[in-house]
């Protein structure tokens, strides 16, 4: 049996204006989503931390047309086949998939995912499918989950690493010295392919307000990735927050995000934000000092958290391929 990884993420600066083409600061964690594949008779089978496990049998059958079906993994999984030139009918095989991400929690369990399975369906015939097939597979499989991604945290997935990311040249490697990061759940699940919709939907009713924020959010990244060059966890912490309230004014905030934030800050951190799609999932908080203080703060108010270290000395080492 063969097992396959994706990479799950965080975006420290920079979400959502990413979409509009300005760059984003994100980085790779080493929890992410992994797929094996045994011969079988073609079982979907999806455990993890946060989902009731869930079995679905998969379609022999590609839809005559593209379009994505009532369920989202079907059709992901149809959209990764039809990218790759499979014909569903040779797959004689059963894919489990464990995520070590809880589910819609803004922490790229979606773009791991679709990495993971593009690559497990590769490796189950035999392809040997190139990087940027699997590229074009996955970015199928997220624009199912999506809509209109980025493609940031499909790079992340698949490559792994920190850097800045924009659509027009990809993810740009940092050379940083690692950062310790506190990541807060809000309990909140949410659904990016809204949130991205609502900013679309705000950029077209206030295109002046919108296009000044994201512009805005754009220089913000530019500053945070000087400061982490620099090694100044002071400014990158300010641009985070900075990055937060702009985030607010574009309606992906929420009350759980804005308490977690509050109280991030109140025991000491340099800087808080959301981080992914925003309306709940997770919150980020840079306390190089004393993270516990802050996971403390959440804990209290019932949030759950891990501590995370990113910058090129904490990048995972491999892409993920065959483990
Ligand atoms: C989601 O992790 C990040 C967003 O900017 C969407 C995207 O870039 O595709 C909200």
């Amino acid at each position: 049996m063969s097992s396959f990884r994706g990479f799950g993420k965080v975006i420290l600066l920079g979400e959502h204006a990413v979409v509009y083409g300005y760059p984003a600061l994100a980085a790779a964690l080493e929890r992410g989503v992994e797929v094996s594949a045994t011969r079988g008779d073609g079982m979907l089978l999806l455990s993890g931390l946060g989902a009731p496990e869930v079995r679905k049998r998969l379609p022999a059958l590609l839809p005559p047309e593209f379009r994505a079906g009532e369920d989202a993994l079907i059709s992901a999984y149809q959209a990764i086949l039809g990218s790759l030139g499979i014909d569903p009918r040779v797959l004689r095989h059963d894919f489990a998939v464990r995520s070590e991400l809880p589910l819609g929690s803004g922490l790229g369990s979606s773009a791991a995912l679709a990495v993971a399975l593009a690559r497990a369906i590769s490796g189950a015939l035999g392809l040997g499918a190139s990087e940027p097939a699997i590229a074009a597979a996955a970015h199928a499989a997220e624009s199912v989950f999506h809509g209109n991604p980025s493609g940031i945290d499909q790079a992340i997935a698949q490559h792994g690493g920190f850097g800045v990311y924009r659509r027009a040249t990809g993810l740009v490697p940092l050379l940083a010295d690692s950062i310790p990061l506190c990541v807060g759940l809000t309990g909140r699940c949410h659904e990016t392919r809204t949130l991205v919709q609502r900013v679309a939907e705000l950029h077209r009713d206030e295109p002046v307000m919108t296009s000044r924020v994201l512009e805005g959010i754009g220089v913000l990244v530019q500053e945070g990735a000087s400061a982490v060059l620099r090694g100044d966890l002071v400014a990158l912490g300010h641009a985070m927050s900075r990055n937060q309230e702009e985030l607010a004014v574009l309606g992906v905030s929420c009350r759980e995000i804005d308490t977690m934030c509050t109280l991030a800050r109140g025991a000491g951190a340099l800087g808080a934000k959301l981080t992914g799609g925003g309306g709940g999932g997770s919150v980020i908080a840079l306390a190089p000092d004393d993270p516990e203080k802050v996971r403390a703060a959440w804990r209290s108010a019932g949030f759950e958290s891990f501590v995370t270290t990113v910058g090129s000395g904490a990048e995972p080492l491999a892409a993920a391929g065959a483990a």
